[in-house]
């Protein structure tokens, strides 16, 4: 099995050690799934790494990968703090009481009307991703009498070699500011002069579903080099260096397996020898991680609808959900490990399309996947579901959002309930 949170026994699969066929009828389908001990483990492997290996620092969660109050307070009471990339984030953190001053609020083209509301909420740092954003910033900061606490969002120009819509370092990235070209340091300088500022050091992310720390190491390199040249130029010294997220996780079985403790303590000696060469003092570094904290937390249980033979074309699966509760198939062509709840113990036979609800062709959970004979009525488990699938859930076709249900040892109960027909109308004049 992909984890050790997935099991088989009596012939049904098992998450967290319960019968998800038993939680699929006791909450019915589509359903997220969360399991709370694995995120908490997810978590403190972040937490006490970052304290082992770091003279300093902070590892955030990157909240974009799944937003919703019961995450925020797990992971503040796992002692990570949030990265945020709208004020509907900010929002939900702050009915989940997160602390504020943990907060730091990313985003390349924050409006200034949540600018004001995260200035307001007083969140610790902003993320400053362009010129505009400093001058909006230090405006509206001085107008609330604060000195608002920043780092600099840098493109260090590096290709990850991940799928391209989740790569975000490269020069010509709409994130940031690049090093290569000059314009980082102009928009250091600039960010200095700014009264109501203070520029805290530098942020970088270089993408998302990332294997190779080799990746984390030449971002390191670059963000030094940069924190030694502006010293040496400007006397400015940067306290913070965030490396982003980005690690990966085990959506197959061909996928590998990350060692996260093991990847930032090889992270940090290479930070550590980076500040020996340029002779820089150890920053406090900061990641944030989205995916590898939530993602492997997460299952989605759908119901089989109905089956389609189409003799030498294709099989499908017809279920439930579909690209409302998870597009990463139709947006990235994703991978995913598909299982039939209720037939777990049994061989694949013929190759399936998972076909979603929605009316569009595109519109699929996965492609070929060998499943044991599938009959309407069968629970169809789709693995790895916990990041970027409720955060990037829609109601196209005005199809309800699955709840959330959050697994604790024998415990289950509602995160997030189910949205209703009148949740769907309740916005319309
Ligand atoms: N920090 C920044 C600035 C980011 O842009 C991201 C992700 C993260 C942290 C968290 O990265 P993670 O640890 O989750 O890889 N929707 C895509 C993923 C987009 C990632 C965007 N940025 C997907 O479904 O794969």
């Amino acid at each position: 099995m992909l984890y050790e949170n997935t099991t088989v026994k009596n012939g049904r699969l098992q998450f967290a050690g319960r019968d998800t066929v038993k939680l699929a009828e006791k909450y019915g389908t589509p359903l997220y799934l969360m399991d709370e001990a694995k995120l908490r483990a997810n978590c403190r492997t972040y937490v006490n790494a970052m304290a082992e290996h770091f003279e300093k620092a902070i590892p955030l969660y990157a909240s974009k990968a799944l937003s919703c109050k019961r995450i925020y307070e797990i992971v503040a009471e796992e002692g990570m703090g949030a990265d945020v990339v709208s004020a509907g984030e900010l929002y939900i953190a702050k009915k989940a009481n997160f602390p504020m001053e943990k907060i730091f609020f990313h985003g390349n083209s924050k409006p200034e009307s949540e600018i004001e509301y995260a200035v307001e909420c007083g969140i610790g740092y902003f993320v400053i991703d362009n010129p505009e954003e400093l001058d909006a910033v230090n405006d509206i900061a001085g107008r609330h009498s604060v000195k608002q606490k920043a780092i600099l969002r840098l493109t260090p120009g590096i290709d990850p070699h991940t799928f391209a819509a989740v790569s975000t370092g490269k020069v010509d990235s709409k994130f940031g500011v690049a090093i290569a070209t000059g314009q980082a340091e102009e928009f250091l300088k600039a960010a200095l002069s700014k009264e109501n500022i203070e520029v805290c050091g530098y942020h970088a992310h270089v993408g998302s579903q990332v294997f190779e720390s080799t990746v984390f190491y030449d971002e390191a390199d670059i963000m030094i080099e940069f924190v030694a040249r502006m010293r040496e130029k400007l006397g400015y010294t940067a306290g913070i260096v965030n490396l982003g997220g980005g690690y990966g996780v085990r959506y197959t079985e061909s996928d590998p397996h990350v060692d996260i403790a093991d990847e930032l303590r090889k992270v940090s000696e290479h930070i550590k020898s980076a500040c020996e060469k340029y002779d820089v003092p150890m920053p406090c570094v900061i990641v944030e991680p989205g995916r590898s904290i939530v993602a492997n937390a997460g299952m989605t249980l759908y119901t089989v609808q109905a089956v389609k033979n189409i003799p030498e074309y294709k099989n499908y699966v017809l279920i439930d959900g579909g690209m409302t509760d998870n597009p990463r198939y139709a947006l990235y062509r994703s991978s995913y490990t598909v299982m039939l709840a209720n037939k777990a113990d049994k061989a694949g036979e013929l190759e399936y399309t998972i076909g979603g609800r929605c009316c569009e062709s595109g519109d699929m959970i996965q492609e070929n996947v060998k499943l044991p004979t599938p009959e309407k009525g069968d629970t169809l488990a789709v693995l790895t579901t916990g990041a970027y699938n409720y955060s990037m859930s829609s109601n196209y076709n005005a199809v309800p959002r699955p709840p959330i249900v959050m697994v604790d040892g024998e415990n289950d109960y509602v995160a997030v309930r189910r949205e209703t027909f009148e949740d769907l109308a309740a916005r319309d004049m």
